[in-house]
């Protein structure tokens, strides 16, 4: 029995071929496999993933989950399982379909006279062919997928111009070339570089002897070598304990894992998998500056002796353009250069760079400094204390602050900038927890003792971005360039499009580093100069209130004007209070707070900020909520923007919104700070009841809602005004309080109306309140009337270029 059971299960497992080489005029069909000798190596065919298609590949016998290394026809798949894998007399691979068709076949490369060829599997995983005796004329190590392994050459034969890369799968199911791809970049110091389509994603680096720069120190488990002569140039690693293997995939998401198992486990464990913090993608904080992640921190620092180019976005942290030298060089009238040491560094962006193996660091200074376009240089290789030569061109790109590792770079620097530096000490040491932010191939035990010593690290690492410190800039106002502005809104979509206001439309926008942000783009016309405006613009930007919204900055480019804001994602007050099932979650003691709220960013605005700003278009949905439902004011200072700063007067532009506006205003265009306590006093009736002052109607009485406010208080029924969703859960007098307050607020002769010093004071409790007299505005047919019988130049909505908000368009 057991005999036989054997026998089975050694039949069943390999039903086919256990040959490791095919000779001319043999093949390979589906379901038949070659083995390598030593068996650890096995190819034929395979379906990845949820794919049906049929592809020929290469994996590891034996080990689960199955670690395809190398695919044949990966763009070109077969449809079912009638392929087949021939050897031709002339030493070429063919993948032949149903049709006898050729989907796929090996090149030759090799000038090699062909003699007797056969092709054959070893246990590398190079699947080769050659001549019977001697000389390969086709190795599958030439042209890797989306793996490297031990023996292939990543980089380039510079004699035969052959490129050997890395690209990642499309996807799991598909092994078609994806987007990402890495490869060795000749240009300059050659350096290891991962791409996504042409553009650079990360860059590994060049090598220093031990390692690519800003690396860790090689594992003991690998020798590493990063070879580079008039023949070649190519990375290349190697196992030092036979019984392991190590593999690094790229996987189609442009992540690198490696994997790793040995002959007794045959399980691959994921023994890194390339966690990337931001200071990995290329060249995040721009040109000449260094990115610094430290203890969850993210930041970039100008090179000394060079500022930001952009000083306001680099102050609201979009620091793409990076750095500039503070002062014109003088480099060419006199050499009065001198460098500046930094340490711990990953090196910059070799791509202009120049090198020497024989100078050393004094001849290198040298040479830096007798080039005016040098203005950097460094050790080319660090082992026995450093030796040769590395200079840079041009700017300096993509470095970083590593704590522990990293290389000592001379930044050039104007002799001015070098007292500066002294007089300050030297550069801050500053450490940088990034240990895990690293994708080099083989790079294995580090990361692997990492992930064991310090999960949570590795876990902050992958959500840094969470909880970035905002870094304030005390410069003028931040601008914003209408590209970015247009990228973060889609142009502008009206996908993203969060409503509109009086003088413009409203977006939501996402910054590349995942900033929202809300981007008012301000109707064309403002009657300003662009200087004037942005002035203006400055001025209220300094206005800050936890019941303002926060004004981030302005973008002034031809046409367009537009102001940043912050982003709100509880939307505004009328999305809650007039909704039938959202206003059930304000409850009384969250409506009181929002309108204290109110109050006390309006008694700001009114007379606390240095600029006395009349808001003039008061109403819910300029009322924002925060992820804790507090209120915020949005729109204050647009007025003022747009029409002046007259503390009170009289124009013939009326910007407002019916329902909102008090009678003196729409009638005789005449405002000050009590239009604007008209307009919160509806707004607290309008919180109270959680109905629309406009759209209530009373039948009988023909009042709106202030006139019916009116009337209760006045039959001494108040507590009826409240909205019926509250049911019992309020305090009856905070509720009285605020009706009379209202009502207080709505009077008729703006004189009789409390100014917001004193709401705040009567809202507290903490004044007596006098008893209201007659709203203005309290039915609904005044308003026409009184609109009606104006003067035609004070007409509402009459200013076209004010596009001025009627009936709550927001
Ligand atoms: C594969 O498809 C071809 C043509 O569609 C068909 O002739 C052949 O029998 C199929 N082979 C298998 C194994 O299904
Ligand atoms: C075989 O390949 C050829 C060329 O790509 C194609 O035209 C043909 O339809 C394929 N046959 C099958 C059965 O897939
Ligand atoms: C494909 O080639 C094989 C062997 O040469 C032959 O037996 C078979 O009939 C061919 N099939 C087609 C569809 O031409
Ligand atoms: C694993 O490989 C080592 C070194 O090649 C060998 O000595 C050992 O016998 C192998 N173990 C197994 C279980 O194959
Ligand atoms: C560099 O610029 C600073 C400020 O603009 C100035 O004070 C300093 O004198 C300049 N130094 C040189 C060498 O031009
Ligand atoms: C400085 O170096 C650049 C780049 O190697 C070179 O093109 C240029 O000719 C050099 N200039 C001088 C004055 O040596
Ligand atoms: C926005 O920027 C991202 C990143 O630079 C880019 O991939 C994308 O194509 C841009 N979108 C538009 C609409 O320009
Ligand atoms: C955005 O607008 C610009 C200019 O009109 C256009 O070139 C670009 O393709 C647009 N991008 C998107 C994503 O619509
Ligand atoms: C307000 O916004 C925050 C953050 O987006 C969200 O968690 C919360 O549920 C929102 N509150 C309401 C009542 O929608």
């Amino acid at each position: 029995m057991l005999f036989i059971w054997f026998f089975i299960f050694f039949y069943m497992t390999t039903t086919s071929t256990s040959v490791d080489r095919l000779a001319v005029t043999q093949s390979i069909r589906d379901g038949e496999t070659l083995a390598s000798a030593g068996g650890i190596i096995e190819a034929g065919f395979f379906s990845p993933g949820n794919s049906i298609r049929r592809y020929l590949g290469i994996w590891y016998r034996n080990v689960s989950p199955f670690i395809v290394v190398w695919v044949a026809n990966r763009n070109t798949p077969l449809e079912n399982k009638s392929g087949v894998l021939k050897l031709n007399e002339k030493g070429v691979l063919e993948l032949l379909n149903a049709t006898n068709n050729t989907i796929w076949s090996s090149n030759i490369v090799s000038s090699n006279a062909v003699n007797n060829p056969i092709a054959c599997l070893f246990d590398s995983g190079n699947f080769v062919v050659k001549n019977s005796e001697d000389g390969v004329l086709w190795q599958s190590f030439d042209y890797p997928g989306d793996t490297l392994m031990p023996g292939i050459k990543l980089g380039w034969n510079l004699e035969t111009g052959l490129e050997r890369s890395i690209s990642s799968w499309k996807s799991d199911d598909d092994p078609a070339e994806g987007e990402y791809a890495i490869k060795i970049d000749l240009r300059g110091l050659p350096q290891m570089i991962e791409f996504k389509g042409s553009d650079i994603r990360m860059r590994t680096g060049s090598w220093n002897g031990l390692t690519t720069v800003g690396y860790p120190s090689p594992t003991p488990l690998l020798i590493r070598k990063f070879v580079v002569n008039e023949k070649e140039v190519y990375y290349e690693y190697e196992i030092i304990k036979r019984s392991m293997f190590i593999v690094s995939k790229l996987t189609p998401s442009g992540i690198t894992q490696s994997f790793s198992w040995t002959n007794q486990t045959s399980t691959p464990q994921v023994v890194q998998n390339g966690e990337k913090d931001q200071c990995e993608n290329y060249a995040f904080c721009g040109a000449n500056s260094i990115c610094i992640y430290d203890d969850n921190y993210l930041t970039c620092e100008c090179l000394r002796g060079y500022v930001p180019k952009s000083p306001d976005e680099w102050n609201i942290r979009i620091w793409f353009d990076g750095c500039i030298r503070r002062n014109k060089s003088d480099c060419k009238i006199s050499y009065t250069d001198g460098f500046l040491k930094y340490s711990h560094l990953k090196l910059p962006d070799t791509s202009s760079s120049w090198f020497s193996n024989t100078m050393n660091l004094d001849e290198c200074q040298k040479s830096c400094l007798e080039n005016c376009s040098c203005k950097a240089y460094a050790n080319l290789d660090i082992r026995n204390g450093g030796s040769g030569c590395l200079l840079w061109f041009n700017t300096l790109l993509d470095l970083r602050k590593f704590s522990e590792w990293g290389q000592d770079l001379y930044v050039r620097v104007p002799v001015s900038e070098l007292d500066h530096a002294a007089g300050h000490g030297n550069i801050k040491k500053k450490t940088v927890e990034i240990t895990l932010g690293v994708i080099t191939f083989g790079l294995v035990t580090c990361a692997c003792i990492f992930i064991k010593k310090y999960p949570g690290t590795a876990r902050k690492l992958c959500c840094q971005h969470c909880k970035i410190k905002q870094k304030k800039g005390d410069a003028d106002l931040p601008t914003f360039d209408l590209s970015v502005l247009a990228n973060a809104t889609q142009n502008f979509s009206t996908k993203n499009k969060l409503g509109e206001g009086g003088f413009g439309q409203v977006y939501k926008g996402t910054l590349i580093d995942g900033q929202e942000l809300a981007v008012k783009r301000l109707s064309k016309k403002s009657g300003q100069g662009v200087e004037e405006f942005k002035n203006e613009v400055a001025l209220i930007a300094k206005l800050q209130h936890r019941n303002l919204v926060k004004l981030l900055g302005c973008c002034i480019e031809g046409e367009e004007k537009m102001l940043i804001y912050e982003y709100m994602p509880n939307q505004s007050l009328d999305y809650f209070v007039f909704d039938e099932t959202k206003r059930k979650m304000l409850d009384w003691h969250k409506r009181f707070n929002i309108i204290s709220g109110i109050a006390r960013g309006l008694l700001y605005l009114h007379q606390d900020s240095r600029l006395r700003i009349i808001h003039r278009d008061l109403k819910p949905s300029n009322i924002l909520l925060d992820a804790n439902l507090d209120p915020k004011i949005s729109d204050f200072g647009l007025a003022r923007l747009f029409l002046g700063d007259q503390v009170e007067a009289n124009t013939n532009r009326v910007a407002g919104t019916y329902g909102y506006i008090p009678p003196e205003y729409a009638a005789r265009g005449h405002f000050s700070v009590k239009s604007d306590v008209y307009s919160y006093g509806v707004i607290i009736l309008e919180i109270v009841s959680g109905k629309k002052n406009r759209e209530f109607s009373d039948p009988e009485h023909y009042n709106n809602l202030l006139g019916h406010a009116w009337r209760l208080w006045s039959e001494e029924r108040a507590l009826e005004l409240l909205d019926e969703v509250l049911g019992e859960q309020c305090e009856p007098a905070e509720v009285i309080r605020c009706i009379q307050v209202g009502l207080l607020c709505v009077q008729q002769r703006p004189e009789d109306r409390p100014d917001m010093s004193s709401v705040v004071l009567l809202l507290n409790g903490d004044k007596l309140l006098s008893k209201p007299k007659v709203p203005g505005f309290y039915t609904e047919r005044d308003v026409s009337s009184e609109a009606s019988s104006s003067s035609a130049n004070h007409k509402l909505c009459s200013v076209n270029e004010l596009s001025i908000t009627v009936l709550n368009a927001r």
